[in-house]
């Protein structure tokens, strides 16, 4: 029976506790930022594990420990459906967080989803690039990036065998991607590895087997798409329910 040993994973006994203890190392890496830089930028995944901690630092007593009024939220990905359909992952954001916390009026960018994919890519990188002050060339760098994971091992909307992840130079592009929402937008690995803190957030027994595979890869097996992610700043924080992290043990 192995145990957990890497100091950069974290399990909680259930989904509920683990959407909490993300929301206090989301709280954590705020007040790093804020303390340290005056304002805090993170960028958000979709799906449903994020959305349970999105709801945890809207809840009553997370939502009044952090300065919303120096907070800028992005988004990781998005699918190419309107706004207010019920896979934009903008609207699970808007509707978890950025509509129950005093944001300032600009502090959620949300990424264009109507229009060709690639010129609502162009334009978030745009808008992102304006944002950071960056110019071509350089990559803007995150306090925080929330990441998901599915149990393919992609995160945001890099996918087994895209493309996307092999992109050195954008921020954003469109993407191919399975059905339901075939069409989407995502960072790119650059912009993921440069970020301060990177968190995955995993869920669930289907996903063990991969959790297993990104975190004790055996030899020959292809990396997943997840395990690209290798911020330059030291290794992303996994945090997990205690179903995720049953092939650990
Ligand atoms: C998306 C998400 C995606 C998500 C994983 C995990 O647009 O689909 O950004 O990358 O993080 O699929 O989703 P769950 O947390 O819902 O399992």
């Amino acid at each position: 029976m192995s145990r957990v040993t890497e100091p950069n994973v974290r399990v909680s006994t259930t989904a509920a506790a683990l959407a909490r203890a993300a929301a206090e190392e989301f709280l954590e890496c705020a007040r790093t930022a804020l303390s340290k830089r005056g304002r805090f930028v993170a960028a958000l995944s979709g799906g449903n594990t994020p959305r349970a901690t999105c709801a945890e630092l809207a809840g009553p007593d997370l939502r009044e420990r952090i300065d919303w009024a120096r907070v800028k939220l992005f988004q990781v990905d998005e699918r190419l459906v309107p706004p207010t359909d019920a896979g934009s992952n903008y609207r699970m954001l808007h509707d978890a967080l950025a509509s129950r916390v005093p944001l300032p009026v600009d502090g959620f960018e949300r990424m264009w989803s109507e229009g060709d994919p690639a010129s609502v890519a162009a334009r978030a990188e745009r808008r992102m690039r304006a944002w950071f002050g960056t110019k071509a060339g350089e990559v803007p760098r995150f306090d925080l990036i929330l990441l998901g994971m599915g149990a393919d091992g992609h995160t945001a909307s890099l996918f087994p065998n895209s493309p996307a992840l092999q992109e050195k130079q954008r921020l954003v592009v469109p993407v191919e991607a399975e059905p339901p929402y075939r069409q989407r937008l995502t960072l790119t690995l650059p912009v993921l590895n440069n970020a301060a803190s990177v968190i995955f957030l995993v869920s669930g027994k289907d996903k063990a087997d991969t959790v297993r595979e990104v975190l004790r890869p055996e030899g020959g097996a292809a990396p997943v798409p997840a395990a690209y992610v290798q911020p330059s700043d030291g290794p992303a924080l996994w945090l997990l329910d205690a179903a995720a992290a049953s092939a650990l043990r």
